[in-house]
């Protein structure tokens, strides 16, 4: 058979060339997890694992891969949710020149990439169900046929699927085979949310912090105040993992200082609340109010405009509990330029005006 590399999908790498990211954590939750993990790993047979966005699903299922006897061999994954179910089946399985339009030469699928490896089938709960009456064929007799083609081709491949979908669910909703599941489901591994694994946090967050910092070249490690560890654990984190990454970086971003103690875990609270403009607050026109007219040219420019600085400076340090980095972003300036406008204000300097 041609296995000419430019026919073959990418795979997520194979053997030792490949990093995977390690799963950080101490709780119990997550030990008695990649206990289970490490069980299961080489032992010939499908694993399910179920979890959160963001839980490490996808993580959990290199680890798999590269704790089975498999680890030389590729892990290839595809994710079912970024594809039209139309694609899925040839994404998969591959197809032979001609076998529709566009299909100007014959490509290999993911299934014939994974062989005698792994294949990660991510959002699995999106695969049609005819496509899943094909996927239970090659797990229950390694065989399938091409799109377009009636010869029949061996493989030898470990399925790893993911899901945050009920299932079962699905099933009983004939969305998902009930045969494929039973298949699929030969070992289930639930992955803990973060909310369960409190213990977790501060652990993950300063081995992101840390690794935050060398990307940013700074010379220190980062460290957070109590106050920030408190607000980290009392979040919920919906997005888990992923979504504690993303406020530990932005808040090592954020500070200047080597103790954090600002964590922002809503990063799109406007300071300007609402986004519709109320409809009744009109700026005055001078066309139309010519009472107002002189109410605006009631000083020169340059000292209106400081007084509206001035004005707009103080009730943004009291919005901001006097933070300053707060207030700058309540103003729409960088730190920088606030603190430009701040020396002004401090001086009583009402004759520059450039911020
Ligand atoms: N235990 C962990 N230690 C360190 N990093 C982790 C851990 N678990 C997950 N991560 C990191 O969190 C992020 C999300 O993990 P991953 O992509 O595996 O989650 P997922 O469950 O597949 O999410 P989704 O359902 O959204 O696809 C990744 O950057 C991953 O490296
Ligand atoms: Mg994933």
């Amino acid at each position: 058979m041609n296995r000419s590399n430019d026919l073959r999908p990418k795979s997520l790498g194979s053997g030792t060339s490949t990093v995977v990211t390690e799963a950080l954590g101490q709780s119990e939750p997550f030990l008695e997890f990649q206990e289970q993990l490490s069980r299961v790993a080489p032992i010939n047979r499908p694993v399910l694992l179920i979890g959160e966005r963001g839980t490490g699903k996808e993580l959990a299922a290199a680890r798999l891969h590269y704790l089975s006897t498999r680890w030389q061999a590729p892990m290839v994954a595809l994710n079912c949710a970024a594809l039209s179910p139309s694609l899925i089946e040839s994404e998969l399985f591959g197809f032979e020149k001609g076998a529709f339009t566009g299909a100007l030469q014959r490509r290999f699928g993911r299934f014939e990439s994974a062989d005698r490896g792994t294949l990660f089938l991510d959002e699995i709960g999106s695969i049609p169900m005819e496509v899943q009456e094909k996927i239970l064929r090659v797990v229950e007799y390694n065989v399938f046929e091409r799109v377009g083609s009636s010869e029949s081709i061996e493989v030898d491949v470990r399925i790893i699927a993911a899901t945050n979908a009920d299932l079962n669910d699905l099933a009983r909703k004939n969305r998902f085979k009930q045969d494929l599941l039973d298949r699929l489901s030969f070992e289930v591994l639930f992955l803990p949310p973060l909310r369960e694994r409190k213990e977790d946090i501060a652990l993950l967050a300063a081995h992101f912090a840390g690794r935050m910092a060398l990307e940013l070249g700074r010379d220190e490690i980062p460290v957070f105040s109590d106050e920030a560890i408190q607000a980290l654990e009392k979040h919920p984190w919906p997005g888990n993992i992923r979504e504690l990454k993303n406020v530990i970086e932005r808040a090592v971003y954020r500070s200047d200082a080597v103790t954090i103690a600002d964590i922002d875990v809503h990063p799109f609270h406007s300071p300007y609340g609402n986004l519709t403009p109320p409809v009744s607050i009109k700026a005055p026109s001078i066309e139309t109010a010519p009472a107002d007219a002189n109410l605006w040219l009631k000083q020169p420019l340059k000292a209106a405009v400081w007084e509206l600085k001035a004005k707009m400076l103080e009730a943004a340090l009291r919005k901001a509990k006097y933070n300053q980095k707060k207030a700058a972003r309540i103003l729409g300036l960088t730190y920088h330029q606030f603190r430009g406008l701040y020396r002004q204000y401090k001086a009583g300097d009402n004759s520059r005006g450039s911020t």
